[in-house]
């Protein structure tokens, strides 16, 4: 089941075989999924995050993708320390790994990672060349990138559908021109894990040179397999899994960091490896991965779903308050979760708002941010009777989100039915204060018929839907927005006891997604 070799590696030293690197693309593969872009401040936020975690490598992005992607790989390479930065370059493209050596220079540790496809399918429609022209790329490309760092990474794209012999070739291949690690994707989510471990036991075997370098498996999700694909392939031989926070990422996502970490934590019987993650931290990290792209973590989500550790039937209950263990099998302790006993209302003060945060996950919010928060903490409780922790949650995360252009300011509405209504909206756009009036069928028309008026721009609401926090009709309102611009497309998200105030809130966090996304062009031909 184990690797029967320890390796030295160029950043990692000498592997013990039973370690597996864990490798992070939550800002590449993940970042590059419909709705999950981020800014440089939230990816630099992200990657201290990651590496609090502890993750080995993280993945910072596709510097030749554009202006965006090669800043934020550079500022993460020049501010975050401790694990390896790893930007992407494709194989075949001298630009690609020349940008991605240039985006890394200021990090301690680096590493090029360069793709290319090897599936019959691939060459044949998506590059349109002959499999000896890959081969030769595969020289060139790891040779240049090795040129430029120790640390070269090389991945077969659509590996788990390419013909074992020409993999054999192309692993030969990246070996000989120096990749250290060398990646086999499950580029369309497609293998089974039986494939998956059959895959890495035969390049292990049979191509010249594999005991010199570490094997990684990088699973997409499209049969809800990519978790067990990856453990398969650690089965197989591999020790690198490339996985992101919440399983986000192409399509219908990755392997999901904490779902893998868990695994091998939980059942080390079947599993006997080891990670650097701090798993109190997972948490933590997911919920600040889920406030800054606006996706919530579905509630039934493994680990870190808000039902992953809830007993709802009486009969669970029992037998956890008599033993935990009946039907807990790892502690919510373990990954990040507090059993919290504060029950917040209008008397309660600063520090058990501070406590209360720390308990749900947001103990680092820094000191302006926690007071803005728990200033709306008090409004909020002086309008509801009972303030419970999916309130906090949803008035923090609307705090935190990165407002970095406009920031909502207040708004008045008069409404009265079978007549138009009107709104009053102030915006701060940059530090300036912008008021704007409108009138509108309804108030939320109205209101964003004014901040239209206040900020004017071209996008396309193409959705717009309100829910509530919790129940009762004294609940918070949360709204999504989805903004459309030129085919680009942002959600944004906003919660307040006012439905409309929410909407507005919603509204202007989607424009300011936007505005980062407008300085953003995608590569030609860009896949993976
Ligand atoms: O899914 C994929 O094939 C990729 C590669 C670039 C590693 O993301
Ligand atoms: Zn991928």
């Amino acid at each position: 089941m184990s690797a029967s070799h320890t390796i030295t590696h160029p950043s990692f030293g000498q592997m013990s075989a039973d370690r597996v690197i864990i490798f992070d693309t939550t800002l590449r593969d993940g970042e590059q999924s419909p709705g999950f872009s981020m800014n440089l401040t939230e990816k630099l936020r992200m990657a201290e995050a990651l590496a609090t975690l502890g993750v080995d490598v993280i993945e910072a992005g596709f510097p030749v993708a554009s202006k965006g992607d090669f800043e934020s790989v550079h500022q993460i390479a020049k501010n975050t320390n401790g694990p390896v930065i790893c930007a992407l370059a494709r194989t075949g493209g001298a630009k690609d790994i020349a940008a991605a050596g240039e985006a890394l220079a200021p990090a301690k540790r680096k590493r090029i990672h360069n793709f290319i496809s090897t599936s019959p399918l691939h060459m044949k429609y998506k590059l349109r060349m002959e499999p000896e022209t890959v081969l030769d790329l595969i020289t060139t490309g790891n040779t240049a990138a090795r040129n430029l760092t120790d640390d070269v990474e090389w991945s077969a794209e659509d590996g788990s559908r390419t013909e074992p012999d020409f993999l054999c070739r192309c692993v030969e291949a990246a070996i000989k021109a120096g990749a250290t690690t060398i990646n086999i994707p499950d580029t369309v989510g497609y293998a089974t894990p039986e494939d998956m471990e059959r895959i890495f036991s035969m390049l292990r075997e049979r191509v010249p040179g594999a005991e010199r370098v570490i094997f990684s498996a990088h699973n997409h999700n499209d049969l809800g397999l990519a978790v067990a694909n990856t453990l398969a392939s650690v089965r197989g031989g591999a020790r690198q899994i490339e996985c992101t926070i919440n399983g986000i990422g192409e399509r219908a996502g990755n392997a999901a960091l904490e779902e893998i970490v868990m695994a091998m934590r939980t059942r080390h019987d079947q599993y006997p490896f080891t990670t650097g993650i701090n798993t109190p931290g997972l948490l933590k990290v997911s919920r600040m991965l889920a406030t800054i792209t606006s996706f919530d973590v579905q509630p039934n989500k493994a680990i870190v779903g808000r039902n992953a550790f809830a007993h709802e039937s009486g009969i669970h209950q029992d037998g956890v308050l008599k033993n935990a263990a009946t039907y807990e099998i790892m502690t919510p302790e373990s990954v990040g979760w507090s059993r919290s006993s504060l029950v917040m209302g209008k008397h309660s003060g600063r520090a058990a708002f501070r406590d209360k945060l720390k308990a749900l996950g947001y103990g680092d919010l820094e000191d302006s941010k926690l007071n803005d928060a728990f200033s709306r903490f008090k409004d909020l409780a002086d309008r509801k009777k009972v303030v419970y922790d999916e309130d906090i949650v949803a008035l923090v995360d609307d705090e935190v989100r990165d407002h970095d252009h406009i920031r909502f300011g207040a708004l008045s509405l008069a409404s009265q039915s079978g007549k138009p209504s009107e709104a009053e909206l102030t915006l701060h756009v940059d530090g300036k204060t912008v008021a704007a009036q409108a009138s509108g069928n309804g108030p939320v028309d109205a209101a964003f018929n004014a901040l239209r008026t206040a900020f004017p721009h071209e996008a396309r609401l193409a959705l717009f839907s309100v829910g509530a926090v919790t129940e009762g009709t004294d609940a918070q309102a949360r709204t999504t927005v989805r903004l459309e611009e030129d085919g680009k497309m942002v959600d944004g998200q906003g919660a307040d006891a006012d439905t409309v105030v929410s909407a507005v809130r919603a509204y202007v966090h989607a424009l300011n997604k936007l505005l980062v996304k407008r300085t953003r062009a995608e590569p030609e031909a860009l896949t993976a």
